[in-house]
């Protein structure tokens, strides 16, 4: 059961902390091309949960990684997700034009801008990672390159253009889910795991499950918040899903069994943690948070 203060205390010091860490790496929008840098900025720091960092650094933090270690990926992968989130709004995808309350980076800067923002962001993320005061800066790159990548967001994305209009089934589903949102939540886990030092195959295996079940879970509390929410809650617009014929959880299972799913793979997640102890605390709060977020 997550105790609501401290939990959100410590979600929001880690947003903060975050925050502070992009300013730090993204091209001020002073310095040209002007309006590539704004639509950079725009679309990273208008907000976010920021859970893909988060989870770096927390998982960093279980296993006793030292802060230095843990910033770079953190950074990493939060803007690989603003790239991915700018490149699934543009109309030849989503086509959407909210997102965290706001215009969709292609509704301010216009398509092609957004386009670029969204290429120069995912060059800045490999940027900042191999930057990493790691002595296996390498196996950082490529944990973050494979989950980037055709095997993982950039083929679940494929997928889920792929299937717009058609009944999938199930297992599908979940492989696409896993591929599209579950790859880099995957990778985040094992960055944060990897700065640690940690190397034994039965703790990677652990957060490894660990990851694997809280990013299916997240993409389906997605595809449920998309049906049940509001669109002012949830900063961009509800029922686009619906209205794009995309296959999704709660279009096979309805909203209330894909919630069973979903919050069955977060007890399975904390599982997977309980011999870490308190040092594990955090992660399993965050995983109930994952499936209990209103937006
Ligand atoms: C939205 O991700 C896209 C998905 C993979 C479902 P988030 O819900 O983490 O988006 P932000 O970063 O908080 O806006
Ligand atoms: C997006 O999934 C997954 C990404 C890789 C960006 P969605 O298309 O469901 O994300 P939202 O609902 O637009 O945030
Ligand atoms: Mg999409
Ligand atoms: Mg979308
Ligand atoms: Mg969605």
């Amino acid at each position: 059961m997550i105790e609501p203060a401290p939990f959100v205390e410590r979600l929001g010091g880690y947003r903060e902390r975050i925050r502070t860490m992009l300013e730090r790496v993204l091209p001020p929008a002073s310095r040209p091309p002007r309006r590539l840098h704004e639509a950079m900025r725009y679309a990273v720091l208008n907000g976010g949960k920021r859970i893909r960092a988060i989870l770096v650094i927390a998982t960093g933090e279980a296993l006793h990684a030292d802060a230095e270690r843990i910033e770079p990926p953190a950074c990493a992968v939060e803007l690989i997700h603003a790239y991915s989130l700018v490149h699934d709004d543009l109309p030849s995808m989503d086509d959407d034009d909210l997102r965290r309350g706001v215009p969709t980076c292609h509704r301010a800067f216009g398509e092609a801008t957004a386009i670029l923002a969204g290429d120069a962001l995912q060059a800045l993320a490999f940027e900042t990672l191999a930057g990493a005061p790691a002595p296996d800066a390498g196996e950082l790159v490529r944990t973050l390159a494979q989950a980037s990548g055709s095997h993982g967001m950039a083929g679940g994305q494929a997928i889920d253009l792929e299937s717009v209009g058609r009944t999938l089934t199930l297992d599908q589903i979940e492989s696409m889910h896993l591929r599209k949102t579950g790859a880099l939540i995957r990778a985040c886990v094992r960055l944060g795991a990897l700065s640690a030092g940690a190397r034994d195959a039965e703790v990677l295996a652990r957060f490894d499950e660990y990851a694997r079940c809280i990013g299916l879970a997240f993409q389906i509390r997605d595809d449920v918040l998309d049906v049940e929410s509001e669109t002012e809650t949830l900063g961009k617009k509800q029922g686009a899903d619906v209205d794009l014929g995309k296959p999704t959880y709660p279009a096979i299972l309805g909203p209330e069994t894909s919630m069973v799913h979903a919050r069955a793979l977060h007890e399975r997640a904390s599982e997977r943690l309980a011999p870490f102890g308190h040092d594990a605390d955090f992660l399993c709060a965050l995983s109930e948070y994952v499936v209990t977020r209103t937006s």
